[in-house]
């Protein structure tokens, strides 16, 4: 199991725990935190960007592996399909089942329209499931939207666009609500009162929580919601290309059935795009925290019709993806394992930084950790540092880990690590896309009647996400992507259906001399020899 060397250094932590436990390291400065991410953060890595030469967006730089596919070859052949036929028809057709497309499905049904959600796997498959720590509401009495709003506007490097970000912090409180109403089992004291904590960058402690299966237990509730109401769920069928109709709104889109390989055609008013993320593209050799399904669908086919990509150039590396064993690489350690008291501890024994720092700053001082300062444990095949957990139960008490990160102590004692007594090892791994399609408040896109919701949607959080804005997000955005899309789709008679956008973006590809290979979009991760989309990069 461990190698000589780490449970060494193991020993040095454990003695120097005790003053480490009391150690507050202090924050660091902005200037600081700008030289960190300049020089460690993978966003800053140049090299691993490429322009794009197609589309709205062309002359921006987005990571190599999403210019591949933005560039692609579609899996449609226009001259092949029958757009005359139609195997759906609804008022608002919802493509992806995760929590933003389950919340928008609800409203869209709320609102009466006849609502539909299809999914390349099955409802739930997606990072809302997979979501830890929390979702972050402003509703204690020390706290206030206001104040909601300076944390992740400065987190985010004062980038968000500010129209979504009030929205967000403003409608938090009431997603608190309605999901509290719907049957989230949120963390709550005796008296009733929900139990918040604090994530990095925040200055009040607002992070909703249900232990840590946060995302588990919000997508168990909305998923039970959709099926209840009777919204009808096509699984196993990935949208491969949007339809649009003559004037150039959306109208639809083109399926495919991924047991038969059939093409199917769903003809809508309104269509909403809440595909997720991106993390099995593995940008730059990363692991991921991501469910299989996670390979920037929503944002090809939101490109290929026209709709316009903010921000796709900045990614989330989580702090502490596993770094060991073997088997949960890359594997989410919620961040609420350091709000409740673990610290981030070198081979030496060293605490090297405050531990709630922001996600990128965080990230990248761990990268400096192990590359420049040579003060990484490796392992077999890696390296990271130490997330020293029986520091929880030294500042919680007896009990703190199993009654507030049950999750995380199951995930360990599978391989025989009991986080209670002995620390874990980290490193950054794939998270979250900060970037994505552009949206108005009301959740639209470029494309009018193409609206997107959750984290397809790039501009809510700027360049930097914190914790539980993402939770928050897919709600809030969710819910309001349904509402308005139902409230549109009422005045909407769509014209006759096309796929000449699609022609169109080949030959401008052709012409600007890309000569598209790869299908597009991705829909599945490959992890056979020979063909691997992750390959373990030496650190
Ligand atoms: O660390 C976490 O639990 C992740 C939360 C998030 O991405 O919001």
């Amino acid at each position: 199991m461990y190698t000589g060397e780490m449970l060494a250094s193991m020993k040095k932590v454990e003695a120097a725990r005790g003053a480490n436990t009391v150690l507050e390291p202090a924050r660091m400065t902005a200037a600081e935190k700008d030289a960190l991410l300049e020089t460690y953060h993978p966003d800053y890595k140049k090299s691993e960007f490429a322009a794009l030469r197609v589309g709205v967006n062309r002359g921006d730089a987005v990571p190599h592996e999403l210019a591949a596919l933005l560039e692609g070859k579609s899996r449609v052949d226009p001259d092949e399909i029958d757009l005359s036929r139609t195997d759906y028809e609804c008022d608002v057709l919802v493509i992806g089942g995760g929590g933003a497309g389950s919340s928008a499905a609800i409203e869209a049904d709320c609102a009466g329209m006849k609502t539909m959600i299809v999914t390349k796997l099955r409802i739930g498959d997606a990072n809302t499931m997979m979501a830890e720590g929390g979702i972050q509401a402003a509703d204690k009495p020390n706290d206030s939207p206001a104040i909601h709003y300076l944390d992740a506007f400065g987190g985010g490097h004062f980038a968000a666009k500010p129209e979504l970000l009030y929205k967000l912090v403003n409608e938090a409180p009431d997603a608190i609500l309605w999901l509290n109403g719907l049957g989230v089992e949120f963390d709550k004291a005796p008296d009733g009162t929900m139990i918040t904590t604090h994530g990095g960058g925040t200055s009040r402690k607002r992070m909703h929580a249900a232990r840590d299966y946060t995302g588990a237990e919000i997508m168990r509730t909305l998923r039970d919601e959709v099926l209840n109401r009777g919204i009808p769920v096509i699984d196993f069928t990935a949208a491969i290309e949007l339809i649009l109709d003559g004037d150039g709104r959306c109208a639809g889109a083109v399926l495919l059935n991924m047991e038969t390989g059939e093409k199917k055609i769903a003809r809508a008013k309104c269509v909403i795009l809440a595909t997720g993320g991106a993390g099995r593209l593995h940008y730059q050799g990363f692991p991921t925290s991501n469910h299989y399904g996670a390979t920037a669908d929503g944002l090809i086919l939101g490109y290929r019709a026209g709709a316009k990509l903010l921000y796709a150039d900045t990614l989330q590396y989580h702090p502490t993806g596993a770094a060991y064993p073997e088997q949960i690489f890359g594997a989410l350690v919620t961040e609420k394992v350091r709000s409740l008291g673990a610290k981030l501890v070198n081979a030496k024994g060293e605490v090297f930084m405050h531990p709630l720092e922001t996600r990128d700053v965080t990230a990248a001082s761990i990268i400096r950790e192990c590359t420049d300062r040579q003060n990484g444990v490796m392992t077999a095949d890696g390296v990271g540092v130490w997330l020293d957990t029986p520091m929880i139960e030294i500042k919680g008490g007896e009990g703190t880990i199993l009654s507030r990160i049950p999750a995380m102590h199951r995930m360990f004692a599978q391989y025989g690590i009991d986080i209670r007594v002995e620390p874990i090892l980290v490193y950054p791994t794939l998270h979250y896309q900060n970037g994505g399609l552009d949206i108005t408040p009301d959740g639209m896109t470029a494309v009018e009647n193409l609206y997107a919701a959750g984290e397809v949607v790039g501009g809510i959080h700027g360049r930097n996400r914190l914790m539980g804005n993402s939770l928050l997000d897919v709600i809030v955005f969710g819910r309001n992507a349904g509402r308005h899309a139902a409230e549109k789709a009422k005045s909407v008679t769509p014209g006759r259906p096309t796929l000449a956008h699609v022609t169109a973006f080949a030959k401008e590809a052709e012409e600007a001399g890309v000569h598209a290979e790869v299908p597009s979009p991705k829909l599945l991760p490959t992890y056979s020899h020979g063909n691997p989309d992750f390959q373990r990069k030496a650190f």
